[in-house]
Order: C-alpha cells, then sequence, then structure tokens
C-alpha cells in the first residue's frame, strides 16, 4: 500500500481548475479505481462516465498525465505516480462536468454516413478474408480517444468538414464490406474532408483496440477518393465520354 496523489479537473464548460486528493492505493488498482476510491473517501460530487470497467464501453476516456486512455485499462503500475497524477476530461469535446464530456458531436457528424445498402438479391458468398477485413473495424468501442488526439478536430472549436478517424473507421468498415453497393467517396472527399487527414498517426497510437485506423482504414479511402477524382487517365476518359 502506498500514498499517491491525483490532481483531477473540477468544473464545468465554464472553467475550472485542477484540486488534488491524495489516496492510499492498493496493487492492481487501475485510475478508475482510485477515482471512485476519491468519490467514496472525498468527493462524493466527482463526476466521472464509466460502465463496464473492463475496457469494452468506451466511456471512461480522460487524459491522464496528458495522454488520452481509458481510465479503467490504465493501472497505476505503468505510470509515474511518484508525483501528482492528472487526469482531465477529452480536451476535444465540451466538458459536462469534472471527467464528464459531451461526445454528441460525433453521433451528429455520423449522420453524413450513408447506411448499409446490400445489394439486391445478391447471392453472393462472403469470404473469411472480406469478414476479417471489416471485423478489424467493427471492434471499435466509440471511445473517442482518436477524434480527441486527432490535431484536425482539436484545432478546430466548430469541427465542420472533418468527420475524424471514429467515423473514417466506420466508413471503412462499409466501403469494404463486399455486400454493400452504396457510394460514399463524395461525402468522404467533401463533408467528410478527408483530405484534412495527414496522416500524423496519432489517432492510432490511442486505439484501445489497436485498429490500424490510418493504414487499413484511411489510406485505403483515401486511395479511393484519389482514383476516383484525381486519377488524370480515368478524368480524360470521362471527359471524352461524358460520363
Ligand atoms: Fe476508440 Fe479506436 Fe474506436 Fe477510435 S477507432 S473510437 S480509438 S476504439
Ligand atoms: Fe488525425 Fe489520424 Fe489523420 S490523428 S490527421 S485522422 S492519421
Ligand atoms: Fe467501460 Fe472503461 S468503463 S471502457
Amino acid at each position: 500500500m502506498s500514498t499517491v496523489t491525483f490532481r483531477i479537473f473540477r468544473g464545468d464548460r465554464n472553467g475550472g481548475e485542477l484540486k488534488d486528493y491524495t489516496i492510499e492505493v492498493q496493487e492492481g488498482m487501475v485510475v478508475l479505481d482510485a477515482i471512485h476510491q476519491i468519490q467514496a473517501e472525498q468527493a462524493p460530487d466527482l463526476a466521472c462516465r464509466w460502465n463496464c470497467k473492463a475496457g469494452k464501453c468506451g466511456s471512461c476516456g480522460a487524459e491522464v498525465n496528458g495522454k488520452p486512455t481509458l481510465m479503467c485499462m490504465t493501472r497505476l503500475d505503468t505510470i509515474d505516480t511518484s508525483k501528482p497524477v492528472t487526469v482531465r476530461p477529452m480536451k476535444t469535446f465540451p466538458v459536462i462536468r469534472d471527467l464528464a464530456t459531451d461526445v454528441k458531436w460525433n453521433y451528429e457528424a455520423n449522420k453524413k454516413i450513408k447506411p448499409f445498402t446490400p445489394a439486391p438479391n445478391t447471392d453472393w458468398i462472403m469470404f473469411q478474408e472480406d469478414v476479417d477485413r471489416v471485423q478489424e473495424f467493427r471492434k471499435c468501442i466509440e471511445c473517442f480517444l482518436c477524434q480527441n488526439v486527432c490535431h484536425v478536430l482539436r484545432e478546430h472549436d466548430e469541427k465542420t468538414g472533418f468527420i475524424g478517424p471514429r467515423l473514417l473507421v466506420r466508413t471503412a468498415s462499409l466501403e469494404m464490406h463486399p455486400l454493400d453497393v452504396e457510394n460514399r467517396l463524395d461525402m468522404l472527399k467533401n463533408e467528410g474532408g478527408i483530405g484534412y487527414c495527414n496522416i500524423t498517426k496519432c489517432c492510432t497510437e490511442v486505439c484501445p483496440e489497436h485498429i490500424h485506423i490510418t493504414d487499413n482504414a484511411i489510406i485505403p479511402l483515401k486511395e479511393r477518393v484519389v482514383d476516383e477524382y484525381y486519377d488524370p487517365i480515368l478524368g480524360f476518359f470521362r471527359r471524352l465520354f461524358g460520363s
């Protein structure tokens, strides 16, 4: 057993401050355990969102010592507890209170993505490699840590014009589905803003599901957009035949 100080953001969208809470910690604790202990012993009104405590609901995202992470999957023995451990809400989204942020922007932006549209009367067979390719994207738990860390969203308060890595992953899961016949390339090029992604890969680094967001979702989608709109040979034939 040892003593650790947690420096936690307390406040709302109008502002706030970091407050220190010192607790006795046990071996094997995660940051979310510490937050619960602080709620139980010192700050019953400390707001934080969580549900599963197993890294699967995506609710408990926060910035621990500046790193976007799931609090329930961050063991105290993996971080430096010799000095105060800072815990802040995700920076990209508005704070509701303390560690709880308002992530509804993501659900609004999601409406830009046309839903799964299967080919009518198809007798196609799904091959295992097709299943594997989209299965990776289906592992997403919607924690929005990738949205939080992406500089394109982080630096633009309005967040118009770019749907962000999470929604590019969702678009990839639909575009790469062999039974889907919808075309989402126009959305990706325009209101989806895929051109704003400059492949920094910060999203991939923080994904708790280890989805290869940049390499397997974003880059292949970028290639499809380039093929569709910027390929000089295709463009020549389109001008020639007027399509
Ligand atoms: Fe979270 Fe990964 Fe899904 Fe992004 S892609 S929301 S980081 S699980
Ligand atoms: Fe943002 Fe990921 Fe691209 S962090 S810039 S979406 S590679
Ligand atoms: Fe569900 Fe952390 S509480 S992911």
